[in-house]
């Protein structure tokens, strides 16, 4: 562990270098956040004070244990993980689904969030306040289940299985998991027709990886069950982000003053963000270093 080099929180989130994963590590980095933007091919994240890019294949073991093994030896902790790397694979029904195909959306999206997950679990217990956000959808809501586009339902059902197991047993280290469904949003994957921006689509991933430690844990929030290639639907959204932190703060609030200012300190980013002091860029160029290994 090296608090020297950067005493900020730390998050890092799969797939951001576009689409909703580029939003959540922007507005984390806006919250105060140190973010490690996982890329699968070098140079496509812009970096920023606050936003190192880390390359991350979630299918590759390799890729997974040499990303853990550079946060490991820059950072020594991390606070948040955002499993947000996904692909749709196809529209098919069971029947027509090439399994080959389906392995490969299951390799990705599930499998990639268990091996992430397995893998950031030491750091992520060591701080004792880890949070895990699984960026799901409600075409994989086994209770709003739907046919068509089999392989990306399985996938995402498997996810809020996972998530909920993962809040079972990691709840004695003092983390909490969660998915969310970002509705349906206009990304290369949601295409331009989507309702949704990415701002709204990153809202409650980033509530739920900056939760208190009163927050919920093994749920599922979003918006109904839209995603790409359901039909277009006006689903409730989801409460804002702040309405949403808001409501956890009355929770910590009503646990006295003492409660709340520990949770404060526990939530508080320990820097701001969007400084640019000399000491913040030294910090942010020896993570880089570090991180490039
Ligand atoms: N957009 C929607 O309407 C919608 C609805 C419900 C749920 N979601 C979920 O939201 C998440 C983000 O979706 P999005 O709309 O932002 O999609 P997107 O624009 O297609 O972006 C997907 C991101 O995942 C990355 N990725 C794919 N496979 C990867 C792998 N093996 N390793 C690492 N990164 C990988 C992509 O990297 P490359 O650039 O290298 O391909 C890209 O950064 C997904 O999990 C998706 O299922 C989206």
């Amino acid at each position: 562990m090296n608090e020297r080099m950067d005493d900020r929180p730390v998050a890092l989130v799969s797939g951001a270098n576009r689409g909703i994963g580029r939003e959540i590590a922007r507005r984390l980095a806006e919250d105060g956040y140190l973010v490690l933007a996982g890329s699968r091919a070098p140079a496509r994240v812009e970096e920023t004070e606050s936003i190192v890019e880390i390359e991350l294949d979630v299918s590759s073991d390799a890729s997974v244990d040499a990303a853990q093994r550079r946060i490991e030896s820059a950072i020594g902790r991390l606070d948040a993980l955002v499993n947000n790397a996904g692909i749709f694979g196809g529209h098919e029904s069971v029947a027509g689904y090439d399994l080959e195909r389906a392995h490969e959306v299951l390799e990705t999206n599930l499998f990639g969030a268990w091996r992430l997950s397995r893998a950031s679990l030491p750091l992520l217990r060591r701080g004792g306040h880890g949070r895990i956000v699984n960026v799901s959808s409600g075409a994989g809501q086994l209770s709003d289940m739907n046919g068509g586009n089999a392989a990306y339902r399985v996938s995402k059902a498997g996810m809020n299985a996972l998530t909920r197991i993962l809040a079972e047993d990691e709840r004695s280290h003092g983390i909490l998991a969660n998915s969310t469904c970002p509705g349906w949003v206009r990304t290369d994957m949601g295409g331009q027709g989507a309702p949704r921006s990415v701002e709204e689509g990153a809202d409650t991933a980033v509530w739920l990886a900056t939760l208190d430690d009163e927050g919920p844990t093994g749920g599922f929030s979003g918006t109904a069950s839209r995603s790409p290639g359901d039909p277009p639907a006006g689903g409730r959204p989801a409460p804002s982000f702040r309405a949403r932190r808001a409501r956890t703060a009355g929770w910590v609030g009503r646990r006295g003053r003492g409660a709340r200012r520990a949770s404060r300190r526990r939530r508080s980013p320990r820097a701001r963000p969007g400084g640019s002091s000399p000491q913040l860029r030294a910090r942010r160029e020896a993570a880089c270093r570090a991180l490039a290994g």
